[in-house]
């Protein structure tokens, strides 16, 4: 890499935010936007935790795990004991306790997140100086992951497909992405029905374009609302939620997910069967429902009108990370990555990569997942480029990531537009997952 800078001082700096970020108990992705504890956030974490303390990363994960319920679901949001930080929404309005599966403490949100945590206990582990000590520091978290697991499989998957459903765009990971946007229009708001609510997180310098719309948070709120109607029960919410979706990103995850546990279990000397079973089905559906032919690439599925969903985001390329695609899908797939959607021309290019496609005309480079690129999609993106040995692009997928990083900051998000005049961070700063990921990047 021709870098001009000092990783050692980016390492350094990276090391410091999530010094800044740890409460005692968790590490918040952001000091004062997101206050309390997420679930995908901290697995990346412990992804850049693995390179230097993984007692906290351990820590971290054992709180959010403390937040998950009977069934195995484990929430998007475990809440902390500040009684100061200010999100929405927060504990009031979740009302987890409306479900008999939910713990009493801690308070949590209702909705999961793309389960990330079996690939992050085996980064702990294949990390480790002293394998067979972290192997037991992560044997209590080992059950609780394949708990998870087994929840998706048994409630979020109707069909038996192996494919698991969100039912809220907060699961995705992706909330606002141009992809929601049609199963989501479903939705119309009767603002007399509409809980109030006050939105959190427009304080940041300009957030007005850099969030979701106010649309889009009447549709977030009414799915949560529709929830606790049903008291979050699983077949209740199936039978009425307007948006049910297997998405490629989050499948993509519970299936690298799946393999990492396998690996873990073999040195725990645990029962793998199922696990395989699982793992084998979700890839065969990936490649079976979700791969479209015709756009040649991996689409989302929306289950209420039975259609696949727009293939412009990065999501369609995720399958990679599990290794689903054969080598020519590879191909196409990478083909795709290339063209002037996701890099740019010779002339123009893109910072690698924007999470949506530059040349649809729902693409915005400054506004949250519809088109700025993000540090933990990168990441993936690049353990899927070199699970299929494109050296070359994942080292340069590598050197954009890290000079974003350098030049603008540890921000949440950026613009793609390489040669804007506005090209910069977005979001909050200070964010936990940028600065963990860019410490394993520079850390290999
Ligand atoms: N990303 C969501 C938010 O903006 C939470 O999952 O609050």
């Amino acid at each position: 890499m021709h870098m001009l800078h000092n990783p050692d001082l980016l390492i350094t700096k990276a090391k410091q935010i999530l010094a800044l970020n740890w409460n005692g108990h968790f590490t918040k992705p952001a000091p004062s936007l997101y206050p309390h504890q997420w679930n995908w956030d901290t697995g990346f974490i412990a992804i850049g935790y693995a390179h230097y303390d993984i007692t906290r990363a351990i820590t971290d994960l054992s709180h959010l795990f403390s937040g998950q319920w009977t069934t195995g679901m484990l929430p998007q949001i475990v809440f902390g004991q500040e009684t100061s930080a200010r999100y929405f929404p927060g504990p009031d309005f979740w009302q987890s306790w409306r479900s008999p599966h939910a713990p009493r403490q801690p308070l949590t949100s209702g909705i999961t997140m793309p389960p990330v945590h079996g690939l992050a206990l085996w980064w702990l582990v294949e990390h480790s100086e002293e394998r067979q000590a972290t192997l037991a520091l992560i044997e209590p978290l080992f059950p609780k992951v394949v708990a998870l697991h087994h929840y998706l499989y048994t409630y979020r998957d109707p069909h038996e497909e192996g494919l698991a459903y969100i039912r809220h765009p907060w699961e995705s990971g992706t909330d606002n992405s141009p992809v929601w946007d049609k199963p989501l229009s479903r939705i119309q708001i009767d603002k007399a029905h509409l809980p109030a609510y006050q939105r959190q997180d427009l304080q940041t310098h300009d957030a007005v374009h850099h969030r979701p719309t106010d649309t889009d948070y009447d549709r977030y709120v009414w799915l949560v609302d529709l929830f606790r109607h049903h008291n979050y029960d699983d077949t209740a919410i199936e039978a009425h939620c307007p948006f049910l979706v297997q998405d490629p990103l989050f499948n993509a995850i519970l299936a690298w997910s799946n393999e990492c546990l396998v690996a873990l279990g073999g040195e725990l000397g645990q029962d793998m069967r199922e696990l395989l079973e699982w793992n084998e089905l979700t890839i065969f559906s990936l490649n079976k429902k979700l791969w479209h032919p015709a756009k040649k690439r991996y689409a989302a599925y929306d289950l209420v009108a039975d259609e696949h969903l727009p293939t412009h985001s990065t999501s369609a390329f995720m399958p990679l990370i599990a290794g689903a695609p054969d080598l020519h899908q590879a191909r196409l797939l990478l083909e795709q990555l290339d063209s002037a959607a996701f890099s740019g021309t010779a002339a123009s290019p893109t910072w690698l990569y924007p999470t949506f496609s530059i040349k649809h005309s729902a693409f915005d480079p400054k506004c949250y997942w519809r088109g700025p690129v993000w540090i933990n999609i990168n990441w993936l993106l690049y353990q899927g480029l070199m699970r299929y040995g494109l050296g070359r692009h994942a080292r340069r997928l590598k050197e954009d990531t890290i000079e974003l990083l350098h030049q603008f900051g540890f921000c949440e998000y950026f613009d793609p537009r390489r040669y804007s005049d506005t090209q910069k961070g977005y979001g909050t700063t200070h964010f936990s997952w940028s600065a963990a990921l860019c410490i394993d990047l520079l850390s290999h």
